[in-house]
């Protein structure tokens, strides 16, 4: 039987999820769902990779355990995922007991193959890769080349794996498979790496507590990119008794195995993955695919930089999907693409607000007015049909090789067409001039049953919209399966619920003024402190600090807040009258997350009165009330002070 098994990287624990890490988890989920919507059995595979020397530090410098680090960070990923409704059938920790076994399972085979033994290790070594490098491979400064930090030269006693011995038989494999490492570009470059020859690779480490024993060999722990790979199998119940998982996803030879990760990490997926798959005698993934890096200023976005872009801010204001859609929709997925706020927004209200939101409303309207529900007979009439004859495979054969800009193409310009028919039909006029006849039967059915596929479509994409689309269309509860996926589905006489517009348009003026506290945030550690040795942003302490001078220019003064009532259509915003002593001033924050309006009045806040005016969602703001950000969603939390302080006093 076919079979889909799909896994993302396992995402370390010293970093809180950023859009890089979103990307390769939606990437993991629009595939897994494509798969289960055409009907295979599929099983969709995340979860953290939480051993190593980066953890032990990270841990170490706030003072906590590694595991009590990893669970607050573990927490994290799983109310995102949960947000952005990401559909994983499992979650695997490598900390989990199943994991260990695994990992000792496949050591014990590797061991009985004879690939391994101990000896001197010494090389140059990225703390942050937790991997070698060999002369060539680095610059003159003997810099990382993905992290451009100085390596450090390291030598210890360690198990080897005789990775040397394979590099014959995974280019044979790389031959025999062309889909083995997609895209082409990537499967070049692992080429020239391997036939530039293999050195045996250090699998245990001495001078890291934090992992798992290495089995047989005291004082020594298991390389964290052999412990972390294993989890591909180990989740699976490899090792275990109750390996019915594994045998079904993992040995069958009509499943596809597929990895997704990001560019940095192929070597570790291509050539080392493999290679002890090789030597343990069990099947290797039918593909890895990798994918580009998002860029923020031209650098790809990391917590070492500094530049990520966290999601909450967005995704409070547009909600999850218009994220995941844009980021399916702006990559060319296995290319680089730089995400831009201009960009988000330009497709927020072309894509989304306009194109999908407006016709969907726009046929649910038709239908409702003149029908009260949709047609009472499946007619159809025109070239919509065909149309969708044309556009589902092309959209199943993008979607089959990870294409989702190229589907989603094909989506809206099947949006075009529903368009372009609705506007030649004029089925406002028939229905003047003919009320409601077969002829308007047969043009709003064919409308709103391309409107239904387009939801399908949409379905591993937007889930929630795709539901809401559903439901507009009077399909609520549908689960969208492979007998979706064909003309006719919609149901003929059913009623349409009234449904609020999928996506209102958004204010641009409202967000840029809104960004800079929504959007990018520095690098945080999960407990909210900057470790020692790091600074928030990547310019020197000297850059950052400002003269008093320059503090005085900013007035800050008390006030109290006399009214207070949400800003219409914002998630997020409150205007409020306040009083600033010798004036009455309206102003706009974005803190309606954490705050009811009537739970403000009264209250004596901190305002900076000399900033200039700006307009959020249309709504003039005359100056800015001070709030802390807390956690990693930026929660905000109002900065007061005592009741008695008497509005308009000086705060310096
Ligand atoms: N723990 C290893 C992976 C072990 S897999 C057996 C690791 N973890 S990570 O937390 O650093 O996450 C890496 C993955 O996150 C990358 O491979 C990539 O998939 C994703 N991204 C992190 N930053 C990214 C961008 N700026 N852009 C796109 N994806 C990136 O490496």
């Amino acid at each position: 039987m076919k079979t889909f098994y799909a896994t993302t990287p396992i995402y370390y624990v010293n970093d809180l999820p950023h859009v890089g890490h979103i990307y390769s988890t939606v990437v993991t989920d629009v595939a897994t769902r494509y798969h289960r919507l055409i009907g295979e059995t599929t099983r969709f595979l995340t979860g953290t990779d939480e051993h190593g020397q980066n953890i032990q530090k990270a841990a170490a410098e706030q003072g906590i355990t590694p595991i009590a680090l990893a669970d607050r960070v573990v927490a994290r990923y799983h109310d995102l995922w949960k947000k952005f409704e990401i559909r994983n059938d499992d979650f695997i920790r490598t900390t989990e007991a199943r994991h260990r076994r695994g990992v000792e399972a496949l050591i014990a085979r590797l061991e009985k193959a004879g690939d391994l033994y101990t000896a001197r290790h010494e090389g140059w070594y990225c703390g942050s890769c937790e991997a070698f490098y060999t002369e060539k491979e680095l610059d003159k400064e003997r810099r990382c080349p993905v992290h451009g930090t100085p390596c450090a030269w390291e030598s210890e006693e360690n198990v080897f794996f005789r990775l040397s011995k394979y590099a014959a038989a995974l280019l044979e494999h790389y031959e025999k498979h062309r889909d083995f490492i997609r895209p082409e570009t990537r499967r070049a470059e692992m080429l020239s790496f391997v036939r530039g020859g293999l050195t045996d690779l250090s699998v245990s480490r001495s001078k890291v507590t934090w992992g798992i024993p290495f089995p047989g060999r005291p004082g020594q722990v298991v390389y964290v990119w052999l412990d972390a790979l294993t989890n591909y199998i180990t989740a699976l119940g490899f090792g275990s008794e109750d390996d019915g998982l594994y045998r079904e996803f993992w040995e069958n030879p009509e499943g596809r195995r597929v990895h997704v990760i990001g560019k940095d990490i192929l070597r570790f997926h291509a050539v080392y993955w493999p290679a002890f798959l090789l030597a343990a005698g069990l099947p290797l993934p039918t593909t890895v695919w990798a994918h580009g890096w998002w860029l923020r200023d031209e650098k790809k976005m990391s917590k070492s930089i500094g530049n990520v872009v966290r999601p909450d801010g967005l995704v409070a204001e547009f909600g999850p999907d218009a994220l995941r859609y844009f980021l399916l929709r702006e990559m060319t997925f296995g290319q680089d693409a730089s995400f831009s706020d201009e960009a988000f927004l330009t497709r927020f209200n072309a894509d989304l607000a306009n194109d999908l939101g407006n016709t969907v409303s726009r046929v649910a309207a038709l239908c409702r007015q003149s029908f009260g529900g949709t047609p009472d007979s499946k007619s159809e009439e025109g070239d919509l049909p065909a149309a969708w004859r044309e556009a589902e495979p092309e959209w199943r054969a993008a979607m089959e090789d990870f294409a989702f800009n190229r589907a989603l193409e094909g989506v809206w310009r099947y949006l075009t067409r529903i368009n372009g028919y609705i506007v030649a039909r004029e089925p406002w006029r028939v229905r003047k001039e003919e009320g409601a006849s077969a002829r308007l039967k047969a043009i709003l059915y064919t409308s709103a049953e391309a409107v239904r596929l387009v939801a399908v479509m949409l379905s591993p994409f937007m889930p929630a919209t795709s539901r809401r689309i559903f439901e507009t269309l009077g399909l609520a509860g549908v689960d969208p399966g492979r007998a979706d996926l064909a003309w006719g589905g919609l149901a003929a006489g059913a009623a349409m619920p009234q449904a609020a517009s999928l996506f209102p348009r958004a204010d641009a003026g409202a967000y840029f003024g809104e960004k800079e506290k929504t959007m990018t945030e520095t690098p945080q550690q999960p407990s909210g402190k900057t470790p020692p040795g790091e600074t928030t942003q990547a310019v020197s302490p000297s850059d950052t600090r400002i003269g008093i001078e320059e503090f005085g220019k900013v007035r800050l003064v008390t006030a109290r807040v006399i009214s207070a009532e949400r800003v219409p259509k914002s998630r997020n915003l409150i205007k409020m009258q306040v009083d600033l002593g010798s004036e009455q001033r309206q102003l706009v924050a974005g803190i309606a997350t954490r705050y009811e309006p009537e739970s403000l009045v009264g209250r004596n806040v901190v305002v900076v009165a000399n900033l200039k005016p700006a307009k959020l969602m249309g709504v003039e703001s005359d100056g800015m009330v001070l709030a802390a950000t807390v956690g990693e969603a930026g929660e905000p939390s109002l900065l007061e002070v005592a009741a008695d302080v008497p509005p308009g006093s000086r705060v310096k």
